[in-house]
Order: structure tokens, then C-alpha cells, then sequence
């Protein structure tokens, strides 16, 4: 309680209100990646252990953000065994305080979807931005400790856009430019996150996503810049129009997102040297069903390149509905993973170059790991993954 009291007194909160849903991070630090000692790592465990021991506030749904480790076996030295051992163990104590062990970065895809107004506590810029945004949701950045606390008792300090002020679009963007892929969507989040830093855009000219489309806007957005939400006209569900997004106060000035821009995004995130490739990271964030659906349509009787990493990022949940549609099967057999619980960039897995359909994998890959990247749609993503090499866009 002092945390969120001191937290919210900082950020000129007056009060705490309810919060009845929450989405936590719970990982053991990065033991070999960051070159963390097991001393760091077991006094970091038992800090995770000590929070697990307190049970999650009634009427709290609580899902748990993705790890540094995969429970899976993963035959690479960044699956420690021994932060695969403590991880194991927090899991255990975290379902038994209530925590439901989703380990995503997606909630809303298996099955955290908070109504419109909602009150809540989630960690993951991405998803923040998602639930602010698509879902009409209300939620502020959290942190481990923040979302831990709201999670066990059932508050948060009202700050940032819960309050309805706060919400007001600040920045005017036209998309001009035609949207074909997901990762167009991505380019256009990372474009605009740029601009935006810690404002909110607000889009005009642009259709309804899908899922998958708002997944990449919102992830890009919180990459490029510091975007806790958007408006979409017409699908955000408090911005029905324009003057609605903007709460009666229009700005004639607008940036304009053109197909132009929309090329030169994707480039400037790009700096391979060469067309030989090592990974193909699919799944940022986590994939959705429809999307393990496609990539398996796709592989089909075909075989990915010897030497290159095919994984596709997925909650747990999404894997075990796709091994019951047997989808995993397809794309195992052709040579690529479904990568549970994590994802490469979080596990610090180095790579020369990879190529990748999330801006936002792309952006840490290429910072966090040094490797140079390629980010392009999953089709030109997939075709590189057999040929073993990039083949170009078209
Ligand atoms: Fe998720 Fe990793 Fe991307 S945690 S949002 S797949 S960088």
C-alpha cells in the first residue's frame, strides 16, 4: 500500500480507486545473457517467492506477463537450468496465489480482455496501449511492483488516462498511405511513436483493424515512443469521431502518413549487411491463432533452410489450440517452434541477422542483442525462412 501511496503522490494522484484486473511480471532476472550471479538470482527468486505468499485480491484477475526463460526444453545456454528451476518454482506459488500463469505479452488474446472503462494494472507497454486503445480499457504503465501491489490489493493510484482529461488525443496523424500487411500497421505505430513521445495520436483516414493489425500499431507505438494510448476514428470506442478524440479541441495541424513514409520506415529500421540469415522471428507480440494458422497454411510439405531459427513467439494457451488443430505439428515438421513463455529478444539469444514481421523485435534485437535485422511482412518473412536468405519484399 505504501507503494502505490507514494507512487500516486508522486504523479499528482488524489485518490486510489478500485482495480480489478491486472497483468504482472514475475520473471527471474536474466542469468546468463546479463551476466546476473546466482546469488543476484536466488535473492531476486525469493523476492518473487515472498510476493507469491500473499494471496491476489478477491475479484482480481491477475495474468502474468512473459518470462526470460521458456519452461519448455530449449537447448540454448541462455536456459539456464538453474533460472528454469526457479522460475518453475515461483509458478507453482503464483497459481496457488491466485496468479492465472498466462506468461504473455498478449493477455488479450487468451482471455484477459477487460470491458470498456475498466480499471487496470498491466505491465507491457505494448498491452497497455492495446487495452487502452482497442478495448476502451483504462490503464496506466506499470512496473513489477506496482502491478504486484494492485494485484494483492485490488487498488491503484488514479493518475494518467484514467481520468478522462487525460485521455484527449495531442497529436493529429492522416494515414494517406494503403495498409496491406500487419507490419504496415507496425510501420505506421513506429512512425508515429516518434512524433508522439508521451502524447497521444490520434488516427483519421484509418479502417478498423484486426486483431493482429492492432496488435503491431500498439506495440510499435510503445517502441518508437512513450505512447500509453491512441485513437483510432471509428474504433477506438470513446473516439467515435474526431472531435471526440480530441475532446471538442481539433488541431488544424496535422502529420500526414504516407506510402512514402511507409517505405522509408521499414528501411530505416533495417541494416543487414547481407542476405544470409540465421533467424526468422515471427510472433511479436505473441502470436494469435489465426496467425500460427496462417504460418502453418504457408509451410505446409515445405522445409525451412538448414541452418536458420524459424520460431514464432505464442502463449501457452495459443500453442496447446494449435497443437489441437494440429498446426504445431505442420510447422514443426517443416522445421520452425512455437516458443512458449518468452521470446528470443527477451532471453537475450544472440544472432547475426535475423528478419522479423514486429518492429518492435526488430528494434530490441537490433539494440539488446547488436543483430543486424530485416523487418518486413510474414509473407517475405516466410519466404526468407525457406530460402535461407532474404529474398526482397515483393
Ligand atoms: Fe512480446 Fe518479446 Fe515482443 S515479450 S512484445 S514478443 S519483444
Amino acid at each position: 500500500m505504501r507503494w502505490l501511496v507514494e507512487w500516486g503522490e508522486v504523479m499528482g494522484a488524489r485518490r486510489l480507486v478500485h482495480c480489478h484486473n491486472t497483468h504482472v511480471l514475475l520473471p527471474t532476472p536474466n542469468l546468463v545473457a546479463r551476466g546476473a550471479s546466482p546469488r543476484t538470482l536466488e535473492a531476486f527468486a525469493d523476492g518473487l517467492k515472498e510476493a507469491c505468499r500473499h494471496p491476489v485480491a478477491e475479484h482480481c484477475l491477475a495474468t502474468v506477463h512473459t518470462l526470460f526463460v521458456t519452461l519448455d526444453e530449449l537447448d540454448v545456454p541462455e536456459n539456464n537450468p538453474d533460472q528454469v528451476r526457479l522460475q518453475r518454482e515461483i509458478a507453482e506459488m503464483a497459481v496457488r496465489a491466485g496468479y492465472l500463469t498466462t506468461f504473455t505479452c498478449a493477455p488479450y488474446l487468451v482471455g484477459n480482455v477487460p470491458l470498456m472503462g475498466e480499471i487496470c494494472a498491466w505491465t507491457e507497454s505494448s498491452a497497455v496501449v492495446y487495452a487502452n486503445s482497442i478495448l476502451g480499457a483504462r490503464t496506466t504503465r506499470h512496473g513489477n511492483e506496482s502491478a504486484i501491489a494492485a494485484s494483492l490489493l485490488g487498488v491503484v493510484p488514479e493518475f494518467g488516462v484514467l481520468l478522462d482529461e487525460n485521455r484527449r488525443g495531442t497529436l493529429r496523424v492522416e494515414v494517406a498511405a494503403e495498409l496491406r500487411h500487419p507490419s504496415d500497421w507496425g510501420a505506421l505505430g513506429y512512425f508515429t511513436g516518434r512524433l508522439a513521445g508521451l502524447g497521444i495520436p490520434v488516427f483519421e483516414n484509418l479502417r478498423r483493424p484486426s486483431q493482429e493489425e492492432a496488435k503491431q500499431l500498439c506495440a510499435a507505438l510503445a517502441t518508437s515512443g512513450g505512447v500509453t494510448m491512441c485513437h483510432i476514428v471509428g474504433a477506438t470506442p470513446e473516439a467515435l469521431s474526431l472531435e471526440a478524440a480530441f475532446q471538442g479541441r481539433v488541431p488544424r495541424e496535422r502529420v500526414v502518413f504516407t506510402d512514402q513514409a511507409l517505405r522509408e520506415t521499414y528501411e530505416a529500421l533495417r541494416n543487414a549487411t547481407g542476405d544470409e540469415l540465421d533467424a526468422v522471428i515471427l510472433g511479436c507480440p505473441h502470436a494469435s491463432l489465426r496467425e500460427l494458422a496462417q504460418v502453418a497454411r504457408r509451410l505446409e510439405g515445405r522445409r525451412v533452410a538448414p541452418g536458420v531459427r524459424l520460431w514464432i513467439n505464442a502463449a501457452r494457451a495459443t500453442r496447446c489450440a494449435a497443437d489441437a488443430m494440429g498446426l504445431t505439428q505442420i510447422i514443426e515438421a517443416a522445421g520452425g517452434r512455437i516458443l512458449c513463455d518468452t521470446c528470443p529478444t527477451n532471453m537475450r539469444i544472440p544472432c547475426r541477422r535475423l528478419v522479423s514481421d514486429g518492429f518492435k523485435q526488430a528494434h530490441y534485437a537490433r539494440g539488446m542483442t547488436g543483430a543486424e535485422v530485416i523487418v518486413a511482412n510474414t509473407e517475405a518473412c516466410l519466404r526468407a525462412a525457406l530460402a535461407g536468405r532474404w529474398q526482397g519484399d515483393a
